[in-house]
């Protein structure tokens, strides 16, 4: 069966990777979403009946509408939606800047969202559809200097949960993806910079001004993480979680083992609030 994939952010980064390995595919139909058409000349070099390039800022409701329109109307189906716009966010939380924490939230959250209540309702008429939601490592652990983003994805967490128990018995899946670092341009232009004026957080200052650096040495490799990405949402049953990267597992495990342990060690006053 032809598959039509959905994918936001397709101009750089995984997107990019994913959109590639996608359209490289005998038997998907891509629609490649981007804030900047131009930004879409790589794929050109694919099949261009199978290939929409679609104008989406994911902020923007209307062309959120107008995109899952398009999509609908050339290939008649979506059958997978990759929502991995996102932006990246490097502060303190007592420095951070709310006007752009909230461009953050808008990005990473309302606009996920926007984008998968508009292709819900396909996916509903189809009784079928893969919901691949980018998430973090940063939502399985966190980082000094990384609040607004952990809290960003933190947030994509407990929506796609919640979404997964709600849209499970219409045959739509959701597998949200939870990568380390890797070589994007995430932390590079993707990201908003906040270095501490405050001497009390002088010992995070290299952590910030030293981001770029660190992400050109980031060990995540963005092909092969769309490759994984690729073949798992290609399951019958997809993953409900896809830590990706050694700091994502190792990270990730041990957060989650401390959290086991601090809410066992308290069971009796846990249990002792409720009559
Ligand atoms: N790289 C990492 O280390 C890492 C690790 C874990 C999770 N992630 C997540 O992976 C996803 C992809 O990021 P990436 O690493 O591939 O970084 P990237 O190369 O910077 O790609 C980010 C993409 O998001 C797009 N975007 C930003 N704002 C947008 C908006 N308002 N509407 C539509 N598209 C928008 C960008 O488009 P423009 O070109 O128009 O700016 C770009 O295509 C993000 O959700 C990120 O949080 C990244």
């Amino acid at each position: 069966m032809t598959k039509t994939w959905l994918i936001t952010g397709t101009s750089s980064g995984f997107g990019k990777e994913l959109a590639t390995v996608v359209a490289q595919q005998a038997d998907t139909q891509l629609v490649a979403t981007a804030r900047q058409l131009s930004d879409l000349a790589y794929l050109d070099a694919f099949d261009a009946h199978r290939i929409a390039k679609v104008a989406l800022d994911v902020t923007q409701p209307d062309q959120v509408t107008a995109a899952v329109a398009e999509a609908k109307q050339r290939f008649g189906k979506i059958d997978v939606l990759v929502n991995n716009a996102g932006l990246g966010y490097f502060s303190t939380i007592e420095e951070s800047e709310m006007a752009q924490v909230r461009h953050l939230f808008d990005v990473n959250v309302f606009g996920l969202a926007t984008v998968t209540q508009a292709v819900l309702p396909i996916m509903r008429a189809q009784r079928a559809g893969i919901i691949v939601n980018l998430s973090s490592a940063l939502a399985l652990t966190t980082l000094a200097t990384m609040g607004f983003y952990s809290a960003t994805k933190y947030a994509v967490e407990g929506y796609s949960d919640t979404l997964r128990q709600e849209v499970a018995d219409l045959g739509i899946q959701v597998m949200t993806v939870e990568p380390s670092g890797a070589r994007t341009d995430w932390a590079g232009r993707s990201s908003q910079k906040v270095a501490p004026q405050l001497a009390d957080y002088a010992t995070f200052s290299a952590g910030i001004t030293d981001v770029p650096s660190s992400v050109t040495d980031a060990p995540g490799d963005p092909h092969k993480i769309a490759q994984v990405i690729y073949t798992q949402a290609n399951q019958a049953t997809v993953p409900h979680h896809l830590p990706l990267g050694d700091f994502a597992y190792d990270g990730g495990l041990a957060n989650l083992r401390g959290l086991i342990s601090e809410i066992t060690s308290r069971e009796a006053l846990s249990r002792s609030t409720d009559d």
